[in-house]
């Protein structure tokens, strides 16, 4: 990776609002599988097997088992400089605000705290009737588990394919990102509509907009600068405050 452009760097020093959306790849050097590359998820598993409330409904067993064994490769993976980035930019910016689409955990375990776990943390769950809900801990289970208060089936509390986001939360990204005056958008592939919509948010409403990537996106074509290199090295060198 070469040294940056002046002019992105000014960009980064003079923010007063930044706010940054993060996908798998900024975890691919934690050891994360990612959803869509080489040896991503979606290539050995299928989402509709795993990732819906019909499957779980029909096995949640099964779904609850895949669950385990990623929580297993989260809880062993550690946040690299990447995440840690990130989390001192909380410190650096007047206002900073993460928008994740990460399950793993690791950008809580970092130090983010201004966070927007927009899919959800796999080390929670919830119950498929009443409002209960818990962070799991590291002991094992047996499954599926059972809600203490009303005896139901409990989930993972991760947003599944055909499920809706909370309204709330994201009128509250919303806002931040029609404020923010520098936007990051590190490692996704911009395949799921509204991680992608919320960007557009920022960009149109005038944010100077960096996107952080090993290849091109489906939002490289409409940020200010494309930045090919990996989330930890790129991440590192836009600390210039
Ligand atoms: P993807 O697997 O679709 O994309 C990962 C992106 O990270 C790709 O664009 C890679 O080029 C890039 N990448 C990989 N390693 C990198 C690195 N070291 N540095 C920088 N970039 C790197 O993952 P997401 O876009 O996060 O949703 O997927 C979005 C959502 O789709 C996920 O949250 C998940 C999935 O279905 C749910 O489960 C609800």
């Amino acid at each position: 990776m070469q040294a940056l452009d002046e002019n992105i760097l000014e960009k980064c020093r003079s923010a007063k609002r930044v706010v940054a959306i993060t996908g798998a790849g900024i975890s691919a050097e934690s050891g994360i599988p990612t959803f869509r590359g080489k040896n991503g998820y979606w290539k050995s598993y299928r989402a509709e097997d795993l990732a819906n409330f019909e499957s779980f409904q029909k096995n949640p067993i099964l779904v609850w088992e895949w669950y385990q064994m990623r929580m297993e490769i989260c809880r062993k993976a550690e946040p690299n400089p990447g995440h840690l980035a990130i989390a001192k930019m909380e410190s650096l910016y007047p206002e900073f605000h993460l928008i994740t689409q990460n399950v793993d955990n690791l950008h809580p375990r970092a130090g983010s705290k201004n966070i927007t776990e927009l899919h959800g943390n796999i080390f929670t769950t919830r119950c498929t009737k009443c409002t209960y809900n818990s962070t799991l801990g590291s002991d094992s289970f047996p499954l599926p588990p059972i809600c203490p208060n009303c005896n139901s089936i409990l989930r993972p509390n991760i947003l599944w394919f055909g499920e809706s986001y909370d309204i709330k939360v994201l009128d509250d990204c919303i806002q931040k990102l029609r404020s923010a005056d520098l936007l990051l958008i590190i490692g996704t592939s911009g395949q799921v509509t509204v991680p992608v919509y919320l960007a557009e948010e920022a960009i149109q409403s005038g944010a100077y907009s960096i996107e952080i990537n090993l290849d091109r996106s489906t939002l490289s074509k409409k940020v200010n600068v494309h930045l090919q290199g990996s989330a930890s090295e790129v991440l590192q060198l836009l600390m210039v405050k």
